[in-house]
């Protein structure tokens, strides 16, 4: 688990800030939800076989006995309370998106934490293979927007419950004729849920499983054109992709479409994936409410955080104007100076401390500012004094009732307003 401070936050305000304005223009409406749920609500929907469920939830009983977990994904807690409010009720299709804390108990290495932050997002009402696309193009758009190019999608067809069994019958057959080439922990997911041996990092299994029997041979007709549909509608939105039959996800609740989105960049090492997600047309009967069909995904914001700082761009909004008094009689004057222009839109710092002119300057540097201005009894009694542009140059006189609108026309544009 880590701490975000200062100096970093701002690139995950930047990603958040680039999602919620994407998200918007796509129709999806943030919803935020508790951070614990029932146990059972994980259990039915993500799996009591998957290593999510079965290792990593952090689960206790609270004072009135219920068992309860901090939830280690958003697709069920939004699910739990798409169902809860009746929200088909009133709209069919609905799209919501998410960000926020989850938890897992996993080992912990660079781009894998026990808390961690995803933004996600669902589309429920749509069965279509349109709604997949137009989802996947937002996390396309998405990822342009923030710079983040090289990334590539895969996608995958899980089938339904009319073809899948038939594959998991062939599947599990071919594994157990393959039981010792298997690594231990592959062995034992023969037993409790064999399609995860397919995305296991041991190479002896990833020789098996890729001369074994192949997803998408044993779709079902209307599988089969729903997969092709998708792949015809990313080609017309330009999204490109790879077809990977081997991309079985860590979550049972999917049915068709699989996805993720996998970054190229050796920063991540084994976490190379940045986001993933799928259709889970019947996980919202399973738990007890309509039958709504639905798609959606998550990407990992530690891990867009992390590629981001490899891009090397900034993202901490430097003041605009950083004020230093030079004498103790005008620290008032400054205060209140600073105050006013904050006021007016402007990031202005002030030392609180007082201190040298000396120290004063030392810590305007510091601070990045595009300006600093000495307010000293001169300037008080004339009401001028200079802008000096710490990058260098000359400096610009400024009546100290102006202050902002002179700094606003500096040529380099000072940083926007912040909005009312
Ligand atoms: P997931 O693949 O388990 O899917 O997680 C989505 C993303 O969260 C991963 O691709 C990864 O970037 C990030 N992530 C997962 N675990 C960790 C971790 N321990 N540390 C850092 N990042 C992590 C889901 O959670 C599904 N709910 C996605 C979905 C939405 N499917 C349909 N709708």
């Amino acid at each position: 688990m880590n701490d975000l401070l200062p100096g970093e936050i701002e690139i995950w305000q930047f990603v958040e800030s680039t999602a919620r304005t994407l998200f918007g223009r796509f129709g999806y409406g943030e919803v935020r939800t508790p951070m614990v749920e029932d146990t059972a609500l994980f259990v039915r929907s993500v799996g009591e076989e998957t290593d999510i469920v079965g290792k990593e939830m952090y689960t206790f009983e609270d004072k009135g006995g219920r068992s309860l977990s901090l939830r280690p994904e958003g697709t069920a807690p939004a699910a739990r309370a798409y169902i809860e409010h009746s929200v088909n009720n009133q709209e069919p299709v609905s799209r919501w998106f998410y960000m926020g804390p989850m938890f897992r108990y996993e080992r912990m290495q660079t781009g894998r934490y026990r808390q961690f932050y995803q933004i996600g997002a669902e589309a429920y009402g749509a069965k279509e293979p349109a709604q997949d696309a137009e989802l996947m193009d937002m996390v396309v758009q998405f990822l342009e927007a923030l710079g983040l190019q090289e990334v590539t999608l895969n996608i995958n067809s899980l089938g339904d419950e009319n073809c899948r069994p038939v594959y998991h019958a062939k599947l599990v057959e071919y594994l157990k004729a393959h039981r010792e080439e298997l690594c231990a922990d592959c062995q034992q997911r023969l037993e409790r849920n064999p399609l995860r041996v397919l995305d296991c990092k041991n190479e002896k299994c990833q020789s098996v499983a890729a001369a074994g029997p192949n997803v998408l041979e044993f779709l079902c007709e209307p599988c089969r054109a729903h997969f092709n549909d998708l792949q015809r509608k990313l080609e017309l939105l330009g999204v490109r992709y790879v077809v990977n039959h081997r991309l079985v996800r860590g979550l049972d609740y999917y049915t068709r479409t699989v996805f993720e989105f996998i970054a190229a960049h050796p920063a991540l090492r084994t976490a190379s994936t940045v986001g993933g997600g799928g259709r889970y047309d019947k996980m919202m009967k399973g738990l007890g409410g309509p039958d709504v069909p639905a798609v959606g995904f998550a990407m990992g914001l530690d891990r867009l955080v992390l590629l981001l700082k490899e891009s090397g761009k900034t993202f901490a909004q430097r003041p605009d104007l950083f004020i230093a008094v030079a004498d103790e009689g005008s620290q008032d004057e400054g205060l209140n100076l600073a105050s006013r222009l904050r006021r007016e839109g402007l990031k202005v710092d002030f030392d609180t401390r007082g201190g040298s002119l000396k120290s004063q300057m030392k810590r305007a540097d510091k601070s990045g500012a595009r300006f600093t201005l000495v307010l000293g009894e001169q300037e008080r009694t004339s009401g001028q004094a200079k802008l000096k542009p710490m990058a260098g140059g000359e400096p610009v006189p400024v009546a100290l009732d102006s202050v902002a609108a002179t700094v606003r026309a500096q040529p380099e544009a000072p940083a926007p307003a912040p909005a009312a």
